[in-house]
This record gives structure tokens, C-alpha cells and sequence, in this order.
């Protein structure tokens, strides 16, 4: 909480997934921000600039920029975007060492400045990383969650809605497992308006989303070149930021610290969790066919294989 009573969000990183995803949160009025990076200047430069379309875009919310900790004292919530994002040729794996030590160092940081805070990691390979801010920070596993499966997801539904020609408010759909390769989107589960999809596609065009949904981070990157998404990683994050402030116990896909669920234990998976004010309220364990099953154990193996890495 802010001194003025006002809820307060540090968003760690001012490239481009920090700083649209700062931009979002204040001009949808969730909370006064802080925005942190280690370049001298941009920060400051990009929370100024923010500010002063406050009055064209009418928002009363307050951003800062700054290049120290001590400015995100007593965060609500913090969005860590914080490390390098992946060229062209590379996998989110290859940023595994290099992220490992910026993301280890921010958490000890935020820790120190806002112990009672719910982190949200969006830095890659996220569910590595997710690893090292629970370690870094010391906090309980429900204030520590991973930004990947509202992403993966959100690709997901667009897809589904483009091909089914409907409006994708009507879409639910969702991603299990690590924000990688091998994520496994829940194909089975996907509706239009609680219609399974498979009465709207075909089986091939449903296979080739599934695909699609999979190498949605590589298909922006090769478009970028220089740097990977963040529009839609940034609206991704800032959902996650509204239910916990807003306590809306929304059923979101996320990387969860599991203990026993899915028969998977001190490992994080994305699942569909409750997030609310207390961070991750509930894991909700779904009845998968053996072949999902079979997907979805890939997929943690290939998560476990990384950690053990770090
Ligand atoms: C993506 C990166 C950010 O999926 O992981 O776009």
C-alpha cells in the first residue's frame, strides 16, 4: 500500500513487457506504479512520458521510474520482466544462467523492500525462474507465481475465435504444463460458450492451433528479430495482477509450486490456479485422458530437467 492508501505495484524492467505492462495498470486505474530498471534514465524517462498523457488518456493513477530498490517499499504486488528475452535460434532455455543471476538479485531485493508482497515472474525460462524467486525471496509458494499459461492461453483463444470466426469473448481455453516446447494445450477443455470446440472445427484445424499455441513465443520472436512479444505477455501479466489486488478468485492458468497435485511435488507447472488476494488460493486438479496425462508428464520432465540445471 502506498502512504496515500492507494495500492501500490513494482514492475521490475522497463523494456518493453515491463513498461506496457506499467502502462496498462495504470490506465485501467488498478494501482500507482513503480518502475524499476538498472539503466540510468530509462525508467525515470518512460514513467515521466506516462504521466503526462495522463491527461489525454484520463487517469489519475502515479507512475515513478527509478534505478534503486528503496522507491518499491511496501508493494502490493510485484511483475518481475527483469533478464535478457530470446533472439532468433535460441530457446527460452538457452537465457537459463544468464537470467538465473539477474532474477536471484532482483527477488532478494524485493524481498528486503516489500517482505508481504505476491510476485508474479514473467522473466524466461519462466518456470526456472519461478524457482529462483521462491528461493531468492524466501516467501511462501502462493505469493511466488509464474506469468506463462494466461499467455499461452490467450494465443490459444485468439486462434480458436480467428478460426471459428466467432468473437473471442466466447473462447475459454487453457495451457498446462511449462511454458515451453512442450506445454500441453488442453484441447478437450476448449469451448465456444461452453460448446466443445470440435463442433465448430475440424480435427486438423485443431491439431495445427494446438501447434500453433505451442510456438506462439517463437513465431513473434522470428517476426521481431531483435527481442521477443510483449503485448500480449504484458496483458497477461496485468490479469494476474487485477485478481490478486481485486481479490477476484480468478481461475487462471499458471506456474504453481506443487505439492502433490498431479502427483508432482517442489515443482513449478503451469495449472489452472484460484488467484485471488492471499496469491494462489487453490490449484484445480483436472481428470486427464492417459494420453494428456502422458503430455503433461513430458512437459515436467522437461521442467524438472532445467531446474536441476540451476
Ligand atoms: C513468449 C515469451 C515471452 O512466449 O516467452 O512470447
Amino acid at each position: 500500500m502506498n502512504r496515500s492508501g492507494r495500492r501500490k505495484v513494482t514492475v521490475v524492467g522497463a523494456g518493453f513487457v515491463g513498461s506496457t505492462a506499467a502502462q496498462r495498470i495504470i490506465e485501467k486505474g488498478l494501482a500507482d506504479v513503480v518502475m524499476v530498471d538498472i539503466a540510468e534514465g530509462i525508467p525515470q524517462g518512460k514513467a515521466l512520458d506516462m504521466m503526462e498523457s495522463a491527461p489525454v488518456e484520463g487517469f489519475d493513477m502515479a507512475i515513478v521510474g527509478s534505478n534503486s530498490y528503496e522507491a518499491t517499499a511496501d508493494s502490493d504486488v510485484v511483475v518481475v520482466t527483469a533478464g535478457l528475452p530470446r533472439k532468433p535460434g535460441m530457446s527460452r532455455d538457452d537465457l537459463l544462467k544468464t537470467n538465473a543471476g539477474i532474477v536471484g538479485g532482483v527477488c532478494e531485493q524485493i524481498a528486503k523492500y516489500s517482505p508481504n508482497a505476491i510476485l508474479i515472474i514473467v522473466s524466461n525460462p519462466l518456470d526456472a525462474m519461478c524457482h529462483v524467486a521462491l528461493k531468492a525471496t524466501g516467501f511462501p509458494s502462493n505469493r511466488v507465481i509464474g506469468m506463462a499459461g494466461v499467455l499461452d492461453s490467450a494465443r490459444m483463444r485468439h486462434f480458436i475465435a480467428d478460426a471459428a470466426k466467432v468473437s473471442v469473448k466466447n473462447v475459454h481455453a487453457f495451457v498446462l504444463g511449462g511454458h515451453g516446447d512442450t506445454m500441453v494445450p488442453l484441447m478437450r477443455y476448449a469451448t465456444i460458450s461452453g460448446i466443445p470446440v470440435d463442433r465448430f472445427l475440424d480435427k486438423a484445424t485443431i491439431d495445427a492451433i494446438a501447434d500453433r499455441t505451442r510456438n506462439g513465443g517463437i513465431e513473434i520472436v522470428n517476426y521481431l528479430k531483435t527481442g521477443s512479444a510483449y503485448y500480449a505477455p504484458s496483458s497477461s501479466a496485468v490479469e494476474m495482477v487485477d485478481a490478486i489486488l481485486n481479490d477476484r478468485k480468478e481461475l487462471l492458468p499458471c506456474a504453481v509450486f506443487l505439492n502433490g497435485e498431479y502427483g508432482v511435488k517442489d515443482l513449478y507447472i503451469g495449472v489452472l490456479a484460484k488467484l485471488g488476494k492471499d496469491g494462489v488460493e487453490k490449484v484445480i486438479e483436472l481428470e486427464l485422458l492417459p494420453e494428456e496425462q502422458a503430455n503433461l508428464d513430458i512437459s515436467i520432465a522437461a521442467v524438472k530437467e532445467l531446474v536441476t540445471k540451476l
